[in-house]
This record gives structure tokens, sequence and C-alpha cells, in this order.
């Protein structure tokens, strides 16, 4: 049987600062149900890479496919039912007024019933030991909170592949362990992954495959 591609880059290209390419001539195929890690110095261009495969960026030239639909096809919000992200910066995607909130946000806006969406931020506060901190404003706390609640709420819209900046940062041991048994019961639900990180450990722990990235472009690619 075919497996099939989640994200399919070719030929793709992206500047900040035309005419200097930082995203050079990209060709990646990543399946559904792989766990990739991407991994590479400071500046190398994986962040950037994030925001082009959820379509937050645009690229300067090639294609890039969802779920083997051209991106210039898509509007934004159809990647987003399928493609569940995290930037690097918690900050970045924190909008509500309260935790609760934050993680019912997006499932309010995909119409779901207020007892569906109570029944899932309950099981995602309490996945994440942040239900003491459900009424709390969530620019208020540590970063490590940020980056539980910002992770929870990105699974509580069910995405079938995830995209995680940075996912560890911020994050204490004991959290990292949680986070790496979540991420466990999706891959084995079939959930694709690619976890952006300079956690060697977790990314070698949580990931099959590794990608390197220098200089925007992928220098290794490799099964482990
Ligand atoms: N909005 C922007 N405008 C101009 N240049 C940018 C912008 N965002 C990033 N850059 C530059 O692009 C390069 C790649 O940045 P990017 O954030 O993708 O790197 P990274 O690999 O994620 O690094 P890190 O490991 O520090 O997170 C950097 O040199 C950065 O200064
Ligand atoms: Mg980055």
């Amino acid at each position: 049987m075919n497996k099939e591609t989640a994200i399919e880059t070719r030929n793709l290209f992206f500047s900040y600062r035309p005419p200097c390419p930082l995203i050079e001539a990209l060709n990646l195929t990543v399946f559904q149900g792989e766990a990739v890690a991407l991994l590479g110095p400071n500046g190398a261009g994986k962040s950037t890479l994030g925001l082009l495969l959820t379509g937050i960026l645009k690229p300067s030239s090639g294609q890039l496919f969802v779920f083997g639909e051209e991106r210039r096809d898509l509007p934004l919000c159809r990647i987003a039912q399928r493609i569940g992200y995290c930037f690097q910066n918690p900050d970045h995607q924190l909008l509500a007024v309260s935790v609760e909130e934050e993680i019912g946000f997006g499932l309010k806006y995909s119409f779901r019933t207020p007892e569906y969406i109570a029944a899932v931020s309950k099981k995602l506060l309490n996945l994440f030991e942040i239900e003491h901190l459900s009424q709390v404003f969530p620019l208020h706390l540590s970063w490590g909170e940020k980056r539980r609640v910002v992770i929870a709420a990105c699974l509580a819209l069910e995405p079938d592949f995830l995209i995680l900046d940075e996912p560890t940062n911020g994050l204490d041991e004991k959290q990292i362990v949680i986070l790496s048994r979540v991420l466990g019961s999706l891959r084995e639900q079939g959930i694709g992954m690619l976890l952006i990180s300079h956690d060697h450990r977790f990314a070698h722990s949580n990931a099959e495959r590794i990608l390197l990235m220098e200089e925007g472009k992928i220098s290794r690619d490799y099964y482990l």
C-alpha cells in the first residue's frame, strides 16, 4: 500500500531579503504517520520552514503540497484544519482571556458545542497539569506554562499532522516526559509530526527520522 504524503516540497525557495534566498531548492517529502525531527544551528531556517509548511509564509518559488493538495489552492484555514502548529514563541499565539478559553478557542470557531469544548478542555488541562491555571490570563503565565497551553490548544483541534517549534523549550524534565508520552500516543494513532528542536535527547526519543538543516538546506536526512 502506498504511504500517504503529509507534506511535500518541490524545489522550494524562500527569501526574507530578495534576492538572497534563505531556503534554497528544498525538496522534502514527509509521509503521514512519520515522526520527524528537524535539527540545526540558530538561523539555519528551521522556524522559517515551519512557517512555510503551515502556509503562514509564502514561498518565493517552488511548490508545497499539504496532504496532496497544492498550497496555493488552499486557504490558510484549510491547512490549519489538518496541520496543528505551535510557534517557537508561545506569545505569538496566545489570544484568549483565560487558559481554559485559549484551549477551547479553535473549537469555538469550529462550531463545536459548549459541552464538547468543556470536555476537551478538561481533558487537556488535566493531561498537561494546568487545571489550577484554567482561569489565569495566558500572557501572565511562566514560559513553560505558556508552552503547555499552546500545545494543549493545538491538540484540542485533533490535527492530522503536528509541527511543533521547540516544544521542550521552557519545559521542566517532568513536563518533557508528559509531552513525550502524549506524542507517543499520537504516533500510535498514526498522526505524523515535525518536531523542530535543539533538544537532541527529546528529538531522538520521539522521532524516527532526523533532518539536519544548515544554511537553508537539508544537509542530512536519515532514519534512526
Ligand atoms: N521576519 C524576518 N525578517 C527578516 N529576517 C528574518 C525574519 N525571520 C527570520 N529571519 C532570519 O532568517 C534566518 C533564519 O531564521 P529562523 O528563525 O528560521 O532560524 P532557526 O533555524 O529557526 O533558528 P533558531 O534555532 O534560533 O530558532 C535568520 O538569519 C533570521 O535572522
Ligand atoms: Mg527557530
